[in-house]
Protein backbone atom coordinates (compact mmCIF):
# COMPACT_ATOMS: atom_id res chain seq x y z
CA UNK A 1 0.00 0.00 0.00
CA UNK A 2 1.07 3.19 -0.75
CA UNK A 3 1.54 5.19 2.46
CA UNK A 4 0.35 9.07 2.81
CA UNK A 5 2.59 11.12 2.96
CA UNK A 6 1.27 13.94 5.30
CA UNK A 7 0.64 10.76 7.63
CA UNK A 8 4.14 9.37 7.22
CA UNK A 9 6.06 12.99 8.11
CA UNK A 10 3.89 13.35 10.89
CA UNK A 11 4.48 10.27 12.59
CA UNK A 12 8.30 10.53 12.26
CA UNK A 13 8.49 14.38 13.00
CA UNK A 14 11.82 14.95 14.68
CA UNK A 15 13.34 11.66 13.26
CA UNK A 16 15.16 13.90 10.46
CA UNK A 17 18.53 14.25 12.44
CA UNK A 18 18.80 10.93 13.58
CA UNK A 19 17.88 9.49 10.22
CA UNK A 20 19.96 11.62 8.31
CA UNK A 21 23.30 11.31 10.29
CA UNK A 22 22.78 7.45 10.24
CA UNK A 23 21.95 7.49 6.10
CA UNK A 24 23.22 10.37 4.25
CA UNK A 25 26.00 12.56 6.36
CA UNK A 26 26.50 12.39 10.13
CA UNK A 27 29.27 15.12 9.23
CA UNK A 28 26.36 17.75 8.37
CA UNK A 29 24.33 17.11 11.05
CA UNK A 30 27.21 17.56 13.44
CA UNK A 31 27.98 21.00 11.96
CA UNK A 32 23.78 21.67 12.50
CA UNK A 33 23.79 20.80 15.90
CA UNK A 34 27.34 22.80 16.44
CA UNK A 35 26.18 25.62 15.11
CA UNK A 36 22.23 25.35 16.62
CA UNK A 37 20.42 25.60 12.92
CA UNK A 38 19.45 22.04 13.85
CA UNK A 39 15.50 22.83 13.36
CA UNK A 40 12.74 21.13 12.80
CA UNK A 41 10.81 22.73 9.80
CA UNK A 42 7.53 21.59 8.86
CA UNK A 43 5.72 24.28 6.79
CA UNK A 44 7.06 27.09 4.47
CA UNK A 45 5.27 30.00 3.25
CA UNK A 46 7.28 32.88 0.84
CA UNK A 47 10.18 33.93 2.75
CA UNK A 48 9.42 32.17 6.13
CA UNK A 49 9.64 28.93 7.25
CA UNK A 50 8.15 27.19 10.79
CA UNK A 51 8.87 24.51 12.83
CA UNK A 52 6.63 22.31 14.46
CA UNK A 53 6.40 24.62 17.70
CA UNK A 54 4.92 27.32 14.61
CA UNK A 55 8.25 29.80 15.40
CA UNK A 56 8.60 31.35 12.23
CA UNK A 57 12.03 31.61 10.88
CA UNK A 58 12.84 34.51 8.13
CA UNK A 59 14.87 32.59 5.24
CA UNK A 60 17.54 34.79 3.83
CA UNK A 61 19.24 31.70 2.13
CA UNK A 62 16.26 30.55 -0.27
CA UNK A 63 17.66 26.89 -0.89
CA UNK A 64 20.71 28.43 -1.91
CA UNK A 65 18.70 30.84 -4.14
CA UNK A 66 16.28 28.37 -5.21
CA UNK A 67 13.40 29.75 -3.88
CA UNK A 68 13.31 33.01 -5.55
CA UNK A 69 9.57 33.09 -5.61
CA UNK A 70 9.60 32.31 -2.33
CA UNK A 71 8.49 28.86 -0.87
CA UNK A 72 4.87 27.20 -1.48
CA UNK A 73 4.44 30.03 -4.28
CA UNK A 74 0.75 29.27 -5.46
CA UNK A 75 1.28 29.85 -9.03
CA UNK A 76 3.91 27.66 -9.26
CA UNK A 77 1.97 25.34 -6.85
CA UNK A 78 -0.86 25.53 -9.74
CA UNK A 79 1.43 25.61 -12.75
CA UNK A 80 2.68 22.30 -10.99
CA UNK A 81 -0.95 20.24 -10.32
CA UNK A 82 -1.82 21.63 -14.34
CA UNK A 83 1.23 19.64 -15.63
CA UNK A 84 0.50 16.83 -13.76
CA UNK A 85 -3.04 16.31 -13.82
CA UNK A 86 -3.06 17.34 -17.76
CA UNK A 87 -1.66 13.90 -18.51
CA UNK A 88 0.46 15.08 -21.15
CA UNK A 89 3.11 12.96 -22.56
CA UNK A 90 6.01 13.43 -20.73
CA UNK A 91 10.05 12.22 -21.60
CA UNK A 92 8.87 10.32 -24.55
CA UNK A 93 12.54 10.82 -25.85
CA UNK A 94 11.89 10.18 -29.50
CA UNK A 95 10.23 13.38 -29.73
CA UNK A 96 10.34 16.99 -29.69
CA UNK A 97 8.15 17.71 -26.65
CA UNK A 98 6.80 21.12 -27.39
CA UNK A 99 6.97 22.71 -23.47
CA UNK A 100 10.83 22.81 -23.93
CA UNK A 101 10.51 24.31 -27.39
CA UNK A 102 8.46 26.83 -25.47
CA UNK A 103 10.41 27.35 -22.51
CA UNK A 104 13.52 27.87 -24.53
CA UNK A 105 12.03 30.57 -26.93
CA UNK A 106 11.11 32.68 -23.36
CA UNK A 107 14.62 32.42 -22.19
CA UNK A 108 16.12 32.73 -25.46
CA UNK A 109 14.16 36.74 -25.10
CA UNK A 110 16.21 37.61 -22.49
CA UNK A 111 20.00 36.61 -24.12
CA UNK A 112 22.30 38.78 -25.31
CA UNK A 113 21.94 39.13 -29.15
CA UNK A 114 22.65 35.50 -30.99
CA UNK A 115 22.41 33.53 -28.41
CA UNK A 116 19.51 31.61 -29.27
CA UNK A 117 20.13 27.76 -28.94
CA UNK A 118 18.92 26.06 -25.48
CA UNK A 119 20.46 22.60 -24.05
CA UNK A 120 18.08 22.16 -20.82
CA UNK A 121 19.83 20.11 -17.61
CA UNK A 122 19.28 19.05 -14.31
CA UNK A 123 21.48 21.60 -11.86
CA UNK A 124 23.77 24.33 -12.61
CA UNK A 125 26.64 21.89 -12.56
CA UNK A 126 25.34 20.13 -15.23
CA UNK A 127 25.26 23.25 -16.95
CA UNK A 128 28.89 24.57 -16.85
CA UNK A 129 29.64 20.54 -17.83
CA UNK A 130 27.69 21.22 -20.74
CA UNK A 131 29.38 24.67 -21.43
CA UNK A 132 32.67 23.07 -21.29
CA UNK A 133 32.48 20.55 -23.65
CA UNK A 134 30.64 22.94 -26.09
CA UNK A 135 33.80 25.57 -25.80
CA UNK A 136 36.05 22.24 -26.17
CA UNK A 137 34.48 21.19 -29.02
CA UNK A 138 33.81 24.25 -31.06
CA UNK A 139 37.03 25.58 -30.56
CA UNK A 140 38.86 22.51 -30.74
CA UNK A 141 40.63 23.64 -27.94
CA UNK A 142 41.39 22.22 -24.48
CA UNK A 143 42.27 24.71 -21.79
CA UNK A 144 39.36 26.69 -19.78
CA UNK A 145 40.39 29.86 -17.71
CA UNK A 146 38.74 30.37 -14.43
CA UNK A 147 38.29 32.82 -11.36
CA UNK A 148 40.41 32.51 -7.94
CA UNK A 149 37.10 32.09 -5.41
CA UNK A 150 34.81 30.76 -8.48
CA UNK A 151 32.35 28.25 -7.92
CA UNK A 152 30.51 26.74 -11.05
CA UNK A 153 29.59 23.25 -8.96
CA UNK A 154 31.05 20.32 -7.68
CA UNK A 155 30.60 17.72 -10.54
CA UNK A 156 34.18 16.23 -11.54
CA UNK A 157 34.85 19.06 -14.84
CA UNK A 158 33.23 21.83 -12.93
CA UNK A 159 35.01 21.40 -9.76
CA UNK A 160 38.19 21.52 -11.61
CA UNK A 161 37.01 25.42 -12.33
CA UNK A 162 36.36 25.74 -8.41
CA UNK A 163 38.62 28.96 -7.32
CA UNK A 164 39.25 27.34 -3.86
CA UNK A 165 41.26 24.39 -2.60
CA UNK A 166 39.30 23.04 0.13
CA UNK A 167 36.29 21.58 -2.40
CA UNK A 168 39.25 20.22 -4.98
CA UNK A 169 41.91 18.74 -2.22
CA UNK A 170 42.14 15.07 -2.10
CA UNK A 171 40.13 14.59 -5.62
CA UNK A 172 42.96 13.99 -8.05
CA UNK A 173 43.62 15.95 -11.18
CA UNK A 174 40.01 16.69 -12.66
CA UNK A 175 40.24 18.69 -15.88
CA UNK A 176 43.92 19.11 -18.03
CA UNK A 177 43.89 22.52 -18.97
CA UNK A 178 42.30 24.29 -16.14
CA UNK A 179 43.58 27.71 -15.26
CA UNK A 180 43.26 29.85 -12.42
CA UNK A 181 43.81 33.13 -12.95
CA UNK A 182 43.01 35.96 -10.08
CA UNK A 183 39.97 37.71 -10.46
CA UNK A 184 39.75 41.03 -12.86
CA UNK A 185 43.40 40.98 -13.28
CA UNK A 186 43.20 41.46 -17.35
CA UNK A 187 47.31 41.11 -17.75
CA UNK A 188 46.98 37.48 -16.41
CA UNK A 189 43.97 36.50 -18.55
CA UNK A 190 45.85 38.43 -21.25
CA UNK A 191 48.77 36.29 -20.96
CA UNK A 192 47.06 33.03 -20.84
CA UNK A 193 45.14 33.47 -23.62
CA UNK A 194 48.24 34.77 -25.78
CA UNK A 195 49.35 31.10 -25.55
CA UNK A 196 46.42 30.09 -28.29
CA UNK A 197 45.59 27.12 -26.50
CA UNK A 198 42.17 28.33 -24.48
CA UNK A 199 38.65 27.19 -25.61
CA UNK A 200 36.74 29.56 -23.12
CA UNK A 201 37.03 31.95 -19.91
CA UNK A 202 33.78 30.97 -17.30
CA UNK A 203 32.82 33.58 -14.98
CA UNK A 204 30.24 34.35 -12.64
CA UNK A 205 29.29 37.91 -12.92
CA UNK A 206 29.11 38.66 -9.39
CA UNK A 207 30.97 35.68 -7.49
CA UNK A 208 29.06 33.66 -5.03
CA UNK A 209 31.51 33.14 -2.98
CA UNK A 210 32.22 36.13 -0.97
CA UNK A 211 30.46 38.66 -3.72
CA UNK A 212 32.99 39.76 -5.14
CA UNK A 213 32.79 42.00 -8.22
CA UNK A 214 34.44 42.70 -10.96
CA UNK A 215 35.02 46.27 -12.37
CA UNK A 216 33.57 47.35 -15.31
CA UNK A 217 36.74 48.11 -17.16
CA UNK A 218 37.49 44.46 -16.42
CA UNK A 219 34.47 42.92 -18.15
CA UNK A 220 34.88 45.20 -21.14
CA UNK A 221 38.29 44.39 -21.63
CA UNK A 222 38.27 40.88 -20.85
CA UNK A 223 34.91 40.53 -23.32
CA UNK A 224 37.38 42.21 -25.95
CA UNK A 225 40.22 40.34 -25.71
CA UNK A 226 38.17 37.01 -25.69
CA UNK A 227 36.51 37.92 -28.91
CA UNK A 228 39.37 39.00 -30.87
CA UNK A 229 41.15 35.45 -30.20
CA UNK A 230 38.14 33.46 -30.76
CA UNK A 231 37.98 32.30 -26.85
CA UNK A 232 34.36 31.55 -25.80
CA UNK A 233 33.28 33.41 -23.48
CA UNK A 234 30.71 31.38 -20.29
CA UNK A 235 29.09 33.38 -18.29
CA UNK A 236 27.60 31.44 -15.45
CA UNK A 237 24.25 33.20 -14.51
CA UNK A 238 23.39 29.99 -12.17
CA UNK A 239 23.28 31.80 -9.13
CA UNK A 240 22.80 35.66 -10.20
CA UNK A 241 20.36 35.00 -13.11
CA UNK A 242 16.44 35.76 -13.10
CA UNK A 243 15.69 39.06 -11.24
CA UNK A 244 18.64 38.25 -8.40
CA UNK A 245 20.94 41.05 -8.98
CA UNK A 246 18.38 43.72 -9.87
CA UNK A 247 18.44 42.40 -13.55
CA UNK A 248 16.77 39.60 -15.32
CA UNK A 249 20.44 38.47 -16.16
CA UNK A 250 23.84 40.11 -14.37
CA UNK A 251 25.91 40.49 -17.39
CA UNK A 252 23.22 42.93 -18.53
CA UNK A 253 24.42 45.44 -15.90
CA UNK A 254 27.55 45.47 -17.62
CA UNK A 255 26.02 45.38 -21.39
CA UNK A 256 28.20 42.60 -21.58
CA UNK A 257 27.79 39.71 -24.89
CA UNK A 258 28.61 36.39 -23.61
CA UNK A 259 29.05 32.84 -25.89
CA UNK A 260 27.31 30.82 -23.24
CA UNK A 261 25.28 31.66 -20.52
CA UNK A 262 24.48 28.92 -18.32
CA UNK A 263 21.50 28.80 -15.89
CA UNK A 264 19.67 27.22 -13.10
CA UNK A 265 18.66 27.59 -9.46
CA UNK A 266 15.37 29.64 -10.01
CA UNK A 267 14.24 28.41 -13.18
CA UNK A 268 11.75 25.74 -11.68
CA UNK A 269 10.42 28.12 -8.40
CA UNK A 270 12.55 25.91 -6.68
CA UNK A 271 10.21 22.85 -6.95
CA UNK A 272 11.82 20.85 -9.64
CA UNK A 273 15.76 20.20 -10.13
CA UNK A 274 16.71 22.35 -13.51
CA UNK A 275 18.87 23.96 -15.76
CA UNK A 276 19.67 25.78 -19.58
CA UNK A 277 22.82 25.90 -21.11
CA UNK A 278 22.15 29.41 -23.68
CA UNK A 279 24.31 29.47 -26.28
CA UNK A 280 25.29 30.66 -29.80
CA UNK A 281 24.36 28.88 -33.12
CA UNK A 282 27.18 29.13 -34.05
CA UNK A 283 28.43 26.78 -31.35
CA UNK A 284 25.84 24.75 -31.70
CA UNK A 285 26.48 23.64 -35.14
CA UNK A 286 30.10 22.77 -34.25
CA UNK A 287 28.87 20.48 -31.29
CA UNK A 288 25.67 18.65 -32.89
CA UNK A 289 27.25 18.09 -36.32
CA UNK A 290 25.19 16.26 -38.42
CA UNK A 291 21.94 13.80 -37.55
CA UNK A 292 24.60 11.37 -36.38
CA UNK A 293 25.36 13.82 -33.90
CA UNK A 294 21.95 15.00 -32.58
CA UNK A 295 22.38 13.58 -29.31
CA UNK A 296 26.19 13.78 -28.92
CA UNK A 297 25.31 15.84 -25.42
CA UNK A 298 22.32 14.38 -23.88
CA UNK A 299 20.05 14.03 -20.88
CA UNK A 300 17.20 11.91 -19.81
CA UNK A 301 15.64 14.07 -17.63
CA UNK A 302 16.48 17.31 -19.06
CA UNK A 303 13.11 18.56 -20.56
CA UNK A 304 10.77 16.85 -18.63
CA UNK A 305 7.37 18.43 -18.37
CA UNK A 306 7.38 19.42 -14.17
CA UNK A 307 10.32 21.40 -14.96
CA UNK A 308 9.53 22.95 -18.17
CA UNK A 309 6.13 24.32 -16.85
CA UNK A 310 7.50 25.52 -13.75
CA UNK A 311 10.01 27.10 -15.59
CA UNK A 312 7.50 29.29 -18.23
CA UNK A 313 5.54 29.93 -14.43
CA UNK A 314 8.74 31.26 -12.99
CA UNK A 315 9.51 33.77 -15.89
CA UNK A 316 5.81 34.98 -15.61
CA UNK A 317 5.89 35.23 -11.93
CA UNK A 318 8.97 37.10 -12.37
CA UNK A 319 7.40 39.49 -15.00
CA UNK A 320 3.68 39.89 -13.89
CA UNK A 321 5.10 40.74 -9.57
CA UNK A 322 8.12 42.51 -10.68
CA UNK A 323 10.33 41.07 -8.56
CA UNK A 324 13.24 42.00 -10.60
CA UNK A 325 12.59 45.45 -9.42
CA UNK A 326 12.04 44.68 -6.36
CA UNK A 327 15.22 42.34 -6.05
CA UNK A 328 17.00 46.07 -6.85
CA UNK A 329 15.35 47.93 -4.24
CA UNK A 330 14.82 46.08 -1.31
CA UNK A 331 18.98 44.82 -2.01
CA UNK A 332 19.35 48.46 -1.77
CA UNK A 333 17.16 49.03 1.53
CA UNK A 334 19.30 46.55 3.51
CA UNK A 335 22.49 47.60 1.58
CA UNK A 336 21.88 51.30 3.15
CA UNK A 337 20.83 50.10 6.11
CA UNK A 338 23.67 48.46 6.64
CA UNK A 339 26.13 51.26 5.45
CA UNK A 340 24.40 53.26 7.75
CA UNK A 341 26.08 50.98 10.51
CA UNK A 342 29.47 51.28 9.42
CA UNK A 343 30.47 54.74 11.72
CA UNK A 344 29.43 52.85 14.63
CA UNK A 345 30.88 49.36 14.46
CA UNK A 346 34.29 49.41 13.46
CA UNK A 347 34.79 45.57 12.48
CA UNK A 348 31.69 46.49 9.89
CA UNK A 349 33.96 47.29 7.00
CA UNK A 350 32.19 46.58 3.61
CA UNK A 351 28.98 45.22 2.31
CA UNK A 352 28.71 44.81 -1.46
CA UNK A 353 26.52 43.18 -3.88
CA UNK A 354 23.99 43.94 -6.44
CA UNK A 355 20.26 43.44 -5.55
CA UNK A 356 19.39 40.75 -3.43
CA UNK A 357 22.68 39.12 -3.21
CA UNK A 358 25.01 40.71 -0.67
CA UNK A 359 28.04 39.91 1.24
CA UNK A 360 28.56 41.67 4.50
CA UNK A 361 32.65 42.12 5.41
CA UNK A 362 34.10 41.90 9.03
CA UNK A 363 37.51 43.53 8.95
CA UNK A 364 40.03 43.98 12.01
CA UNK A 365 39.59 46.38 14.13
CA UNK A 366 41.77 48.86 15.55
CA UNK A 367 40.87 49.33 19.20
CA UNK A 368 42.79 47.31 21.41
CA UNK A 369 40.27 45.48 23.32
CA UNK A 370 38.04 44.14 20.34
CA UNK A 371 41.77 43.10 18.82
CA UNK A 372 42.05 40.54 21.09
CA UNK A 373 39.36 39.22 21.03
CA UNK A 374 39.27 39.19 16.94
CA UNK A 375 43.03 37.44 17.52
CA UNK A 376 41.89 34.91 19.41
CA UNK A 377 38.73 33.92 17.61
CA UNK A 378 40.81 33.77 14.21
CA UNK A 379 43.39 31.87 16.07
CA UNK A 380 40.69 29.14 17.19
CA UNK A 381 39.31 29.15 14.00
CA UNK A 382 39.63 31.08 10.53
CA UNK A 383 35.96 31.32 9.59
CA UNK A 384 34.83 31.45 13.56
CA UNK A 385 33.96 35.29 13.25
CA UNK A 386 31.10 34.82 10.72
CA UNK A 387 29.52 32.42 12.97
CA UNK A 388 29.49 35.14 15.41
CA UNK A 389 26.88 36.57 13.03
CA UNK A 390 24.84 33.63 11.66
CA UNK A 391 24.75 31.59 15.04
CA UNK A 392 22.64 34.37 16.96
CA UNK A 393 21.03 35.60 14.21
CA UNK A 394 19.46 31.98 13.54
CA UNK A 395 19.34 31.64 17.95
CA UNK A 396 18.24 34.68 19.31
CA UNK A 397 16.00 36.14 15.81
CA UNK A 398 15.02 33.02 13.96
CA UNK A 399 17.27 34.79 10.67
CA UNK A 400 18.67 32.06 8.46
CA UNK A 401 22.17 33.15 6.53
CA UNK A 402 25.23 31.38 5.69
CA UNK A 403 28.97 32.50 5.57
CA UNK A 404 29.94 33.09 2.55
CA UNK A 405 32.79 30.92 1.93
CA UNK A 406 35.69 28.74 4.03
CA UNK A 407 37.94 30.95 6.50
CA UNK A 408 36.21 34.02 5.59
CA UNK A 409 34.89 36.93 7.57
CA UNK A 410 31.92 37.35 5.20
CA UNK A 411 28.64 36.85 5.74
CA UNK A 412 26.41 36.15 2.72
CA UNK A 413 22.34 37.12 2.27
CA UNK A 414 20.68 35.43 -0.60
CA UNK A 415 16.65 35.99 0.13
CA UNK A 416 13.85 35.28 -2.21
CA UNK A 417 13.16 38.63 -4.60
CA UNK A 418 9.68 38.66 -2.86
CA UNK A 419 10.88 40.17 0.54
CA UNK A 420 9.63 43.19 1.29
CA UNK A 421 10.49 46.47 3.50
CA UNK A 422 9.43 44.98 6.78
CA UNK A 423 11.35 41.85 6.15
CA UNK A 424 14.34 43.87 5.28
CA UNK A 425 13.32 46.15 8.48
CA UNK A 426 13.32 42.66 10.82
CA UNK A 427 17.03 41.63 9.42
CA UNK A 428 18.80 45.04 9.62
CA UNK A 429 17.48 45.13 13.49
CA UNK A 430 18.52 41.63 14.40
CA UNK A 431 21.78 42.24 12.67
CA UNK A 432 22.20 45.94 14.25
CA UNK A 433 21.94 43.86 17.79
CA UNK A 434 23.88 40.87 17.02
CA UNK A 435 26.80 43.38 15.39
CA UNK A 436 26.63 45.42 18.80
CA UNK A 437 27.35 42.50 20.94
CA UNK A 438 30.43 41.44 19.19
CA UNK A 439 31.82 45.20 19.56
CA UNK A 440 31.48 44.47 23.05
CA UNK A 441 34.49 42.71 24.36
CA UNK A 442 34.86 40.84 26.74
CA UNK A 443 31.11 39.66 26.14
CA UNK A 444 28.37 37.20 25.61
CA UNK A 445 29.27 37.14 21.92
CA UNK A 446 33.00 36.42 22.27
CA UNK A 447 32.03 33.30 25.04
CA UNK A 448 29.73 32.09 22.59
CA UNK A 449 32.43 31.64 19.94
CA UNK A 450 34.63 29.91 22.28
CA UNK A 451 31.93 27.52 22.98
CA UNK A 452 31.27 26.83 19.10
CA UNK A 453 34.57 25.93 18.69
CA UNK A 454 35.31 23.98 21.87
CA UNK A 455 31.76 22.16 20.57
CA UNK A 456 33.09 21.97 17.05
CA UNK A 457 36.68 20.20 18.63
CA UNK A 458 34.28 17.62 20.75
CA UNK A 459 32.32 17.08 18.15
CA UNK A 460 35.51 16.13 15.79
CA UNK A 461 36.31 14.00 18.87
CA UNK A 462 33.14 12.29 19.26
CA UNK A 463 33.04 11.08 15.06
CA UNK A 464 36.63 10.24 15.26
CA UNK A 465 35.56 7.86 18.22
CA UNK A 466 32.21 6.94 16.38
CA UNK A 467 34.53 6.21 12.93
CA UNK A 468 36.95 3.50 14.89
CA UNK A 469 34.45 1.90 15.99
CA UNK A 470 32.37 1.64 12.94
CA UNK A 471 35.71 0.31 11.61
CA UNK A 472 36.32 -1.76 14.72
CA UNK A 473 32.98 -3.74 14.29
CA UNK A 474 33.24 -3.69 10.32
CA UNK A 475 36.36 -5.16 9.85
CA UNK A 476 37.20 -6.65 13.54
CA UNK A 477 39.04 -9.51 11.77
CA UNK A 478 42.33 -7.14 10.21
CA UNK A 479 41.94 -3.40 11.47
CA UNK A 480 45.44 -2.63 10.90
CA UNK A 481 46.65 0.42 9.33
CA UNK A 482 42.93 1.17 8.18
CA UNK A 483 42.24 2.99 11.79
CA UNK A 484 45.54 4.87 11.24
CA UNK A 485 43.88 6.57 7.98
CA UNK A 486 40.17 7.58 9.61
CA UNK A 487 40.15 11.66 9.75
CA UNK A 488 36.94 13.73 10.44
CA UNK A 489 35.93 16.75 8.27
CA UNK A 490 37.01 20.07 9.91
CA UNK A 491 33.84 21.19 11.73
CA UNK A 492 33.64 24.60 9.03
CA UNK A 493 29.97 25.43 9.39
CA UNK A 494 27.41 26.36 7.41
CA UNK A 495 29.89 27.65 4.10
CA UNK A 496 27.60 25.93 1.59
CA UNK A 497 27.47 26.65 -1.78
C1 LIG B 1 27.53 30.21 -9.78
C2 LIG B 1 27.16 28.78 -9.57
N1 LIG B 1 27.41 27.89 -10.54
C3 LIG B 1 27.10 26.61 -10.40
C4 LIG B 1 26.53 26.13 -9.25
C5 LIG B 1 26.19 24.67 -9.11
O1 LIG B 1 24.82 24.51 -9.15
P1 LIG B 1 24.16 23.14 -8.65
O2 LIG B 1 24.33 23.10 -7.18
O3 LIG B 1 22.74 23.22 -9.11
O4 LIG B 1 24.91 22.05 -9.34
C6 LIG B 1 26.25 27.02 -8.21
C7 LIG B 1 25.67 26.53 -6.96
O5 LIG B 1 25.63 27.19 -5.97
C8 LIG B 1 26.58 28.38 -8.38
O6 LIG B 1 26.34 29.26 -7.42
Amino acid sequence: MVKDLKQLLEANCGRQHELFAKYLNPQLVRVLRTISFDNNYVRADGPILYDEKGNDYLDLLAGYGVFALGRSNPKILKALHEAIDLQYPNMVQMDAPLVAGLLAERLVSYMPEGVDTVFFTNSGTESNEGAIKFARKATGRKRILFWDHAFHGLTTGSLALNGGTEFRKGFGELLPGATMIPMGDIDALKMEIEKGDVAAFIFEPIQGKGVYIASSAFHKEAEALCKKHGIIIICDEVQTGLGRTGKMFAHQHWNLNPDIVTVAKALSGGFVPVGAICYRRSIYEKVFTGMEDCVVHSNTFGRNILAMAAGLATLDIIEEDGLVDNAAKTGQIIIDGIRSMQDRYEMLSCVRGLGLMIGIEFGAPKSLKLKMGWKMVHALNKGLFSQMITVPLMKEHRILTQVAGHNVDIVKLLPPLIINEMHAERFLNAFEKVVADCHKFPGNAWAVAKNLAAAAAKSKRMAKDEERDRIIQTHSNDTAGILDDVTTTPVGGGEGI
